[in-house]
């Protein structure tokens, strides 16, 4: 059965019985200074003012790397074909310099210039890192490539650190299209990282690793589910064995993270991923329901040939931890803690997660297309829970 969409009428009137804070709803909230320890912390500002350049910036890991840097007093440039508009954070992009082209075919907005660093977001295939590498080495000083844990797939170890060796070509004839998809973004990203290295030399690159990204603006939808399912309470279908362990991290954590990373010049490759205590998905949803003050039974789903089955192969950020994804929430993360990565209150983060979803800075369409599937484990969630019942009685 489909669920029906929330309208933000239900959404005011469920947060004021849920005690859930709504300052979010208008649009000059979307400016997601909404953790005020973190807010202070944005707003001080670091010694050395820099002039960045960021590849990208306006869809969901770069408004809040330009809020942050802002907020530390650099000045900021963006580089994007003009077609994503930021969804957060719109009031600031009036202090940011906003140049147009196209990394597949016009880099032309790009051959005058100096900045400090470049951060290249928006590397979707290698040839774009090469061409802006190569361009910019000579007028910026670092280039801080955003690159991904995907690096590491297939997820064949534990304790998976920032030295593993890469596949750096897919392996031909797959079969299994997702399969497919996960070797070419991941050989994608080792070689891009290669070529951003190539162009500005180890002494010269930052290469940040960030496993799956949630927070405020965040379009894949992948992990909305359980902001969502969570603020509703009753039986609430938790997949997985109780050791199956799940990483994860804020985007804003990552955003600052990058930021003062280029601030201390701090060249190396870091995994970017959280939390900061190894956690599995029980202790994930018992945390994540803190954020609601409504009564909840988990039902653990702990047999993957059920799951399997039920087509519940993943619900982000658990993922079956077997074959080529048994290691794909086993990332270290010493290197990126000892260089100061930070973490939000899970609970708030997901507290804010919740309230962005439901202002003006998400669409209905978009909230339809999530709510509204009727294939998604959000809306098959009863009928799964009622066959596990039924096997298990
Ligand atoms: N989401 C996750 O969980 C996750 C996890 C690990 C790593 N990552 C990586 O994180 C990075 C950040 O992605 P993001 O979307 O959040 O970054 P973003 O910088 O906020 O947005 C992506 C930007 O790319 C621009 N763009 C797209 N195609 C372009 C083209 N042909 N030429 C010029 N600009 C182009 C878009 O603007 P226009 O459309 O206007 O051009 C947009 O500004 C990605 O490299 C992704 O692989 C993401």
């Amino acid at each position: 059965m489909t669920k029906k969409l929330t309208t933000r009428r239900q959404f005011i009137e469920r947060g004021a019985k849920l005690g859930i804070a709504i300052p979010l709803i208008g649009s000059g909230l979307l400016g997601c200074n909404f953790n005020e320890e973190k807010k202070e912390e944005a707003t001080e500002s670091s010694s050395k003012k820099l002039s960045i350049l960021i590849l990208g910036g306006t869809s969901f890991l770069g408004p809040h790397q330009i809020a942050y840097a802002l907020g530390r007093g650099h000045s900021v440039s963006t580089f994007t074909r003009g077609k994503t508009l930021p969804t957060i954070h719109q009031e600031l992009f009036k202090n940011v310099t906003q140049l147009v082209g196209d990394r597949n075919n016009d880099l032309s907005a790009l051959e005058k210039g100096t900045w400090d660093v470049v951060i290249d977001n928006s590397g979707q295939n290698v040839e774009w890192t090469k061409n802006s590498a190569e361009l910019l080495k000579d007028r910026t000083d670092l280039y801080l490539y955003t690159s991904s844990t995907g690096v590491y797939y297939p997820y064949l170890t534990e304790d998976i650190k920032e030295g593993t060796k890469l596949l750096l070509e897919e392996p031909q004839e797959l079969e299994d299209e997702e399969m497919r998809i996960e070797y070419w973004y991941g050989v994608m990203k080792a070689n891009s990282e290669l070529a951003a290295k190539k162009a500005y030399g180890e002494d010269r690159t930052i290469i940040v690793r960030p496993t799956y990204m949630f927070g405020p603006a965040d379009k894949t939808n992948r992990f909305i589910h359980w902001p969502l399912r969570l603020s509703e309470g009753g039986e609430v279908l938790v997949p997985g064995k109780p050791q199956d362990p799940v990483q994860y991290i804020d985007v804003r954590d990552v955003a600052e993270f990058m930021i003062r990373l280029i601030e201390e010049k701090h060249t190396d490759t870091f995994n970017a991923v959280g939390p900061k205590t190894a956690q599995n998905m029980y202790d994930f949803v018992e945390e994540v329901s803190k954020a609601f003050d409504v009564e909840h039974t988990f039902i653990k789903l702990d047999d993957y040939e059920f799951l399997k089955a039920n087509k519940v192969p993943y619900l982000v950020p658990w993922i079956m931890p077997e074959g080529n994804n048994y290691g794909s929430a086993r990332a270290n993360i010493d290197k990126a803690l000892a260089a100061g990565l930070t973490y939000r209150d899970l609970p708030t983060s997901i507290r804010e997660t919740y309230n962005w979803w439901h202002s003006d800075g998400v669409t209905d369409e978009m909230r339809q297309k999530f709510e509204g599937n009727t294939g998604n484990v959000f809306n098959r969630e009863k009928e799964i829970i009622a066959a596990w019942k039924k096997n298990n009685s």
